[in-house]
């Protein structure tokens, strides 16, 4: 493996196509390899764009304008940082040999969309999930919400971050679920999923990563993350998440199968669902996950750095230092250029730490930074990442 010097004909280029607060860590990873990092997304000012070489804007669906971009910048690799991206250009590229798509483009076309994955795991690989149903019309849905039994989630298949998803108690929410769905799915074409709940105890992220090692891909797991979820959206993870050895071993079965599915090098962050020594595949991506920005300060290597890695084609080290926690900070309100105040009080918790990703406007609930912290156990962890993270306000500038 050879690195180049950027901004010269020997560089290696990397682009990543989406520049949000995983980019940017990414990028800057990148940057301390000596690689040559393009950022695009499709608004200015975009958290990577701000530590990357130079950058695009562009509407990333756009299939003709992304590889407008793509052949311009000729890159070497091409890191997807997000589901919404005209995956089909992916193909094409990689299809001519012009670029490396991480993982593979293969695997960003069955993520981006809830069906391909999920018939992946299930149907293909035989892998534990919820009982599932598609779905393309209201009656549909109703007949699948039955099928699978009640209370059951809805979901637009290509959306992410909980945006047009519903829980679902009786057959009277089955009408309000598909006009919320189809109100806010990401990309026209109006399919959703509901799957039935599974009654777990706890959920992990298995982040499992796939690299070069004297030539042979090898598959690690960093230790498992537990999180918490409230609307679809992580508030709160925690490393490592106490299992059984028994559930441990089968989510690291489940995660292995998915991963040498999907193929590639890279992080995969894979979701599961446990309870007792029953482990559920319920969705990954194929690329470092929010909930694994605690790896920032529990791990030798963060996620983001053993992704640079890993698709440079270099060794990694998965193994955890000490236990910590994150715990993600909202926008709270609708403004651009907002200002943080308490950042001091904050970082004067114990081994508090933050990454304000430099957004250039808030939302409600956009996440704007996260507080890390450590301690002898999860529990201290997690107690002083909140503790931090609540001493930091928001303001309009
Ligand atoms: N079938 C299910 N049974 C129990 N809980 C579920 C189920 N589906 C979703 N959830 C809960 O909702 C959360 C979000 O679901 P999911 O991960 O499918 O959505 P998402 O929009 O892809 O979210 P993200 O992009 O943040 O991962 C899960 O982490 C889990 O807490
Ligand atoms: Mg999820």
């Amino acid at each position: 493996m050879k690195i180049g010097t950027p901004l010269t004909d020997h560089a290696t280029r990397v682009m990543l196509l989406g520049s949000g607060e995983l980019g940017k860590e990414v990028a800057i990873e990148l940057q301390r390899l000596g690689a040559e990092v393009i950022a695009v997304d499709r608004y200015a000012n975009a958290p990577a764009m701000q530590v990357a070489h130079r950058s695009h804007v562009i509407p990333m669906t756009d299939a003709q304008v992304l590889n407008g971009v793509i052949l311009a910048e000729a890159p070497h690799i091409i890191v997807p940082e997000i589901e919404a991206i005209a995956t089909d250009v992916l193909a094409g590229i990689e299809a001519a040999g012009l670029a490396r798509v991480i993982p593979t483009a293969r695997a960003t076309q069955l993520t981006m969309n809830r069906e391909g994955i999920r018939r992946l795991a299930a149907e293909e690989l035989g892998l534990p999930t919820s009982p599932y149903a598609f779905a393309a019309s209201a009656e549909e849905l109703a007949a699948g919400a039955k099928a699978v039994g009640f209370p059951c989630f809805v979901k637009p298949v290509m959306s992410s971050s909980g945006k047009g998803q519903s829980y679902v108690e009786g057959p009277e929410g089955v009408a309000d679920a598909w006009a919320y769905a189809e109100a806010s799915g990401r990309v026209a074409g109006g399919v959703v999923i509901v799957e039935g709940k599974i009654d777990f105890d706890y959920e992990i992220t298995l982040l499992t990563v796939r690299s070069l090692r004297d030539g042979a891909v090898r598959t690690d797991f960093c230790a498992p993350i537990g999180h918490r979820q409230q609307k679809g959206d992580y508030v709160e993870s925690w490393q490592p998440q106490a299992m059984s050895e028994a559930a441990l071993k089968a989510a690291q079965d489940i995660a292995a199968k998915v991963t040498d599915a999907l193929g590639g090098l890279g992080v995969f962050g894979v979701e599961l669902f446990v309870k007792g020594d029953e482990v559920w595949f319920s969705e990954v991506s194929p690329r470092p996950h929010d909930t694994g920005l605690v790896t920032l300060a529990t791990q030798t290597m963060s996620e983001f750095a053993l992704h640079a890695r890993a698709i440079l084609g270099l060794p990694v080290d998965v193994s955890l230092r000490e236990p910590g926690a994150s715990a993600v900070i909202y926008g709270g309100m609708e403004a651009e250029g907002v200002v943080f105040e308490g950042v001091a009080e904050a970082l004067s918790v114990p081994t508090a730490d933050l990454r304000l990703f430099g957004k250039p406007e808030a939302f409600e609930r956009r996440r704007m930074g996260v507080a890390l912290a450590r301690g002898a156990d999860t529990d201290e962890a997690r107690a002083r990442a909140a503790e931090a993270a609540g001493k930091l306000r928001v303001i309009k500038p």
